[in-house]
């Protein structure tokens, strides 16, 4: 009988969008189990016993949060010996969101990772506090939340993922 294949996705969100999206990739994830650690309030973990790891954050301020950074640094070499897959959540598109994912992400992981993508944002206004739904209010030119989340790139993500078990 085939083993089944242990998955982790290791996440950091700071208004939401990235918790959600990593739910629905672990709902499309059919093979094994999924366990989903937000990095924020979990430091130490052993992601040896897992098979496959995927690692999301989103962009603020040009940049991914620096524990995620740090994450993806301390656990390199187990990383490059695992079925990867990185994602990111940012308004941004063309040139500027690929600089960001490169900033993000070390070039050995990318080359290595299984499946890489953008996967689309949201504003979350109920949820910013006064100067950061100041300033989203002024680059959107809307008053309004905003869910732009691609379900199409997330469904590519999960399939490729899944096509290399
Ligand atoms: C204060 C603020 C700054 C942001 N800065 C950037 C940025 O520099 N580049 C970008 O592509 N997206 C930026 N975004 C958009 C976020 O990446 C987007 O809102 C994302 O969905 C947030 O995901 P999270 O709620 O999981 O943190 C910013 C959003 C906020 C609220």
């Amino acid at each position: 009988m085939q083993k089944k294949m242990k998955t982790v996705i290791i996440y950091i969100s700071k208004h939401g969008t990235t918790e959600k999206v990593t739910r629905i990739i672990a709902d499309k994830l059919n093979s094994g189990k999924t366990e989903l650690v937000n990095l924020r309030n979990e430091n130490l973990m052993d992601i040896e016993i897992f098979d496959r790891i995927i690692i999301g954050g989103s962009i603020h301020m040009a940049s991914v949060h620096k524990k995620t950074k740090k994450f993806c640094e301390l656990n390199n070499s187990i990383l490059l010996k695992k079925t990867l897959g990185l994602f990111l959540c940012c308004m941004e598109t063309g040139e500027k969101s690929i600089e960001q994912f490169e900033n993000a992400f070390s070039e050995n992981l990318r080359k290595h990772a299984t499946s890489t993508a953008l996967l689309g944002y949201e504003y979350n206004l109920d949820k910013m506090n006064f100067f950061e739904r100041t300033l989203v209010k002024k680059i959107s030119g809307s008053k309004e939340s905003i869910s732009e989340i691609d379900y199409k790139r997330i469904e590519n993500f999960v399939t490729e993922l899944e096509n290399n078990k």
